[in-house]
């Protein structure tokens, strides 16, 4: 028990991170992710924005029931009627339910966006608040574009969120404008100038731009944030929001100068940020802090051999503290049932006994294609299990010929909608006579705009993970897969980005 300020963690990977292009998510994904961001104690989860489309209420709304734990289920809504009745009518079976709503404030925004002038934004701020009060008890103001907004007329609409009955206040650094000393002295004149500042939590919403989004939320917090906005991966719009990784370890590790702390188990970040990267199909980059690859990893000979002497020499936080375990040389193909449920178990899974049964198959497949299974390949092979579920289009065999005399051709069999399809093309390249040969089973116009492959471990039978994005009538798709087999690994990511491409169709963004 601490007297310090607790920092409340306000997740929004489902909200803002997924309105980065390609990063979609499906209602299962989302509930899974959710499942896990409040096992891991994240006070607030964004989960969608409800007006947006009817899939998006729907994530939002089965979120809300499945959440009835400590956690906040929140939805956002701009400041019209129509979207806080349908945030209203999404949260309201969470255990604790609020309504975010949002209008911005500067002048930039108000005279070009809203073309609305200030009396008709304070007149907004009123009505907008007081409805979603009289929907839930905790309502959440932002003004958008907040450090590009005119002081004093931010102060007035602050002042406007409050008296209406808001009970967190939000200054968003909406375009990633402002620097630390600048975003923390924002804070600090704002609760000197508005007289009910201390009756709301303050919060910070921080976007990448500059590079500095966990930078300024800590300057706010520095100054009396109560609430930092962030997202696993740092996901986000454009740049990215703060990471929510890296704001939750900077609280624990430099607790002796920032003297406040969150309440999120920091042991489950390396798994979420592997669950959010599966299932965006945005790879992690290796040297994010972390939870890259390289986040732990010692190369040179001095740093090697004062980490052997002392492992405080070149580590601030112990692996473990974010759920990366030293032993990750685990299993092969004699390992049993029960050992492989107590791993599953101790990387944060707990499956359903049929899903239990299909990956300890896949881990047994595995095991006799490759000699050593590291906690990274059981992590994969399970994401990719979980992310293929229900997808309408389904991987089952191919066969590749490949090399220096061509052509190179793929004989590949899916399932789409339960039944099997088989069929053979030819391409420039191996990689391409796969793609053509998934092509001619379902025909679509979507472009190949990135292909990109990766190994999951070391070794030459190390699983390859393949990334690939795709675009379709301006929609964009990432899919992400591992085989040791890469161009099997390949057709599966195609088929990811395929069967989520539909999906994303039907949620685009209104706002
Ligand atoms: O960046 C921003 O201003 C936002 C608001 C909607 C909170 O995401
Ligand atoms: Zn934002």
């Amino acid at each position: 028990m601490t007297d310090q300020p607790h920092i409340r963690i306000f997740d929004t990977t489902m909200r803002d991170g997924e309105q980065s292009p390609g990063a979609s998510m499906t209602l299962r994904e989302k509930l899974e992710l959710a499942e896990l961001l409040s096992e891991m104690k994240v006070d607030v989860i964004e989960a969608g924005f409800p007006a947006a489309s009817g899939g998006d209420f729907d994530c939002v709304r089965q979120i809300a029931e499945q959440t009835q734990s400590e956690t906040i289920v929140c939805g956002l809504a701009r400041s019209t009627p129509g979207d806080i009745d349908r945030c209203g009518e999404a949260v309201r079976f969470a255990a604790n339910p609020r309504i975010h709503t949002f209008i911005a404030t500067s002048a930039l925004h108000m005279e070009h966006k809203l073309k609305m002038g200030e009396n008709a934004v304070l007149e907004a701020i009123g009505r907008s608040v007081t409805q979603a009060r009289n929907l839930v008890p905790d309502v959440e103001w932002s003004a958008e574009d907040a450090t590009r907004s005119d002081f004093e007329f931010l102060c007035r609409a602050v002042d406007a969120a409050i008296a209406a009955g808001a009970t967190t206040i939000n200054l968003p650094d909406t375009v990633g404008y402002a620097h630390p000393e600048e975003y923390g002295q924002l804070f600090k004149r704002i609760r000197e100038t508005v007289p009910d500042a201390d009756k709301v939590i303050w919060s910070a919403h921080c976007h990448n731009d500059l590079g500095l989004a966990v930078a300024n939320s800590l300057a706010a917090v520095q100054n009396g944030a109560g609430q930092v906005e962030c997202a696993v991966n740092g996901l986000g719009e454009r740049a990215g929001n703060a990471a929510l990784e890296e704001i939750v370890m900077a609280l624990k590790v430099r607790n002796d100068t920032l003297q406040a702390v969150s309440g999120v188990d920091s042991t489950r970040l390396s798994r979420v940020s592997k669950m959010v990267s599966q299932i965006t199909g945005f790879p992690v980059q290796y040297n994010k802090a972390i939870v890259g690859k390289n986040a732990f990893a010692h190369e040179s000979g001095i740093h090697q051999d004062g980490m052997l002497k002392n492992a405080q020499t070149y580590e601030i936080m112990n692996p473990e503290d974010v759920g990366v375990s030293k032993t990750s040389l685990v299993m092969g193909k004699h390992s049993g049932r029960a050992a492989f449920r107590d791993k599953l178990a101790t990387l944060g899974y707990s499956l359903p006994d049929d899903a239990m049964n299909d990956a300890f198959k896949r881990f047994k497949d595995l095991a006799d294609r490759k000699k050593h299974v590291f906690d990274d390949d059981i992590m994969a092979l399970v994401d990719e299990q979980l992310a293929a579920e229900g997808e309408r289009i389904v991987f089952n065999r191919l066969r590749v010929v490949a090399g220096s005399e061509g052509p190179q051709t793929a004989e590949i069999d899916l399932v789409v909608d339960g039944e099997t399809k088989w069929t053979t093309a030819r391409g420039n390249g191996p990689v391409d006579a796969v793609f053509n040969a998934i092509r001619e089973i379902v025909p679509h116009n979507a472009v190949l705009e990135l292909y990109q492959v990766s190994a999951v471990t070391e070794g030459t039978d190390a699983q390859a993970e393949v990334s690939v994005r795709l675009s379709e009538d301006g929609f964009v798709s990432t899919g992400r897969s591992f085989d040791p087999d890469t161009l099997c690994a390949s057709a599966k990511a195609y088929l990811h980005a395929l069967n989520k491409l539909e999906i994303r169709r039907q949620k685009r963004l209104v706002a």
